[in-house]
């Protein structure tokens, strides 16, 4: 019998999550931190995260949801609105609170109303952004209900994003959770120089428009952007394992309640953090590139971010598991089915730094 397959690489971060506060906090944190070195957690929490005080805050009430002995460290967001004050979000660059600011048009998803109505109304502070050379994250889709669901995303590329690199040529930005071809050669056209990167997530990867449609209405596939043709995904699985620095991993793991997915008019968003790693070892392993898991995953966003990787490591074998039906009141992505990865045992943890060094 030949010995199971292991995989062993540099601890990856997650640069797209969504943590929640309160008890959901203290429930889905676990995952991610037993996976992940660091995150970039999404401040689209009820009211958002939009100011210097409430990221410390947020930061500080993650901190203390942490597993002990966890080295996990959050990386904050801040949450642009029309009114957003250019001097508060230097202030919290320059004293290490923000990692990055993060754009949601207005009601583009899940609580974003207090998001950006008009882009030209926040270009003092695109500018002062471009400045300092702190990166913009982008949910990229039009909110025009007159566009197509499935178009949103490539009408966003012509109508807001070219026009915004054009105007603001230094401008870096992470194109967040791209889903189609037309994202992917966007962001690779605008890459030079560690200029524009984007976010993959797993169920991108492993689904197309159909799984929301198997058998029946399936709520639990349902996220934003949507999924889209399988062609799309094709795109993407390409994308992400081709080793090109611009494509790095971003789980946008997004738990909702149940009875909040399981609705009339249900939430957008998959819950993958439980297989937070997992789930893209399995694309790569199909795509016969588990060798460049390690570029997407752990190398390609400490470089954009201007980040150091990692300092310890992380050992996948490939030994399947079943994801359990529901965690703590949420179905989380392949509920009841098969994971081909498991994490193994990872080596003690050194004493967790203080936390005044992130980001
Ligand atoms: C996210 C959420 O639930 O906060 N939902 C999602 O479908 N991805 C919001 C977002 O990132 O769009
Ligand atoms: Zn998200």
């Amino acid at each position: 019998m030949t010995a199971p397959h292991t995989l062993t690489l540099r601890r990856p971060d997650d640069w797209h999550l969504h943590l929640r506060d309160g008890e959901m906090l203290r429930a889905v944190l676990p995952a991610s931190a037993a996976r992940f070195g660091r995150a970039i957690v999404m401040p689209n929490l009820r009211p958002p995260v939009t100011g210097v005080a409430e990221a410390l805050a947020y930061r500080e009430r993650i901190v203390a949801a942490l597993p002990s002995g966890s080295r996990f460290r959050p990386l904050m967001t801040c949450y642009a609105t029309d009114a957003a004050d250019p001097d508060e979000i230097e202030r919290g660059w320059s004293d290490g609170v923000f990692a990055a600011v993060k754009l949601y048009p207005a009601h583009a998803t899940t609580n974003s109303d207090h998001g950006v109505s008009d882009f030209s109304r926040i270009v003092p502070l695109l500018e002062r952004m471009q400045s300092l050379g702190m990166p913009l994250l982008v949910h990229g889709e039009v909110t025009d209900p007159a566009v197509d669901m499935f178009d949103r995303e490539a009408v966003f590329i012509e109508r807001v994003l070219s026009p915004l690199l054009a105007a603001l040529p230094r401008l870096r930005l992470v194109f967040e959770h791209v889903t189609t071809a037309q994202a992917v050669a966007f962001v690779r056209a605008h890459a030079a120089g560690g200029r524009v990167g984007a976010t993959i997530t797993a169920h991108h990867l492993l689904i197309n428009r159909n799984a929301m449609f198997a058998g029946g209405l399936r709520p639990h596939a349902y996220c934003l952007p949507v999924a889209k043709r399988e062609r799309h995904r094709k795109a993407l699985v390409e994308a992400a394992t081709s080793g090109e620095a611009a494509f790095f991993l971003g789980t946008d793991s997004a738990p909702h309640p149940v009875a909040a997915k399981e609705s009339a008019c249900g939430c957008a968003g998959i819950f993958t953090a439980p297989a937070g790693l997992e789930l893209y070892a399995e694309v790569f392993e199909q795509a016969g590139a588990l060798d460049r898991l390690e570029a997407f995953a752990s190398l390609n966003g400490p470089r954009f971010y201007r980040l150091p990787p990692n300092d310890d490591t992380i050992t996948l074998v490939r030994r399947p598991w079943t994801m359990p039906a529901e965690i703590a009141g949420v179905v989380p992505f392949r509920a009841g089915e098969e994971i081909a990865w498991t994490l193994t045992e990872t080596p003690p943890l050194a004493e967790t730094p203080p936390l005044a060094e992130t980001p």
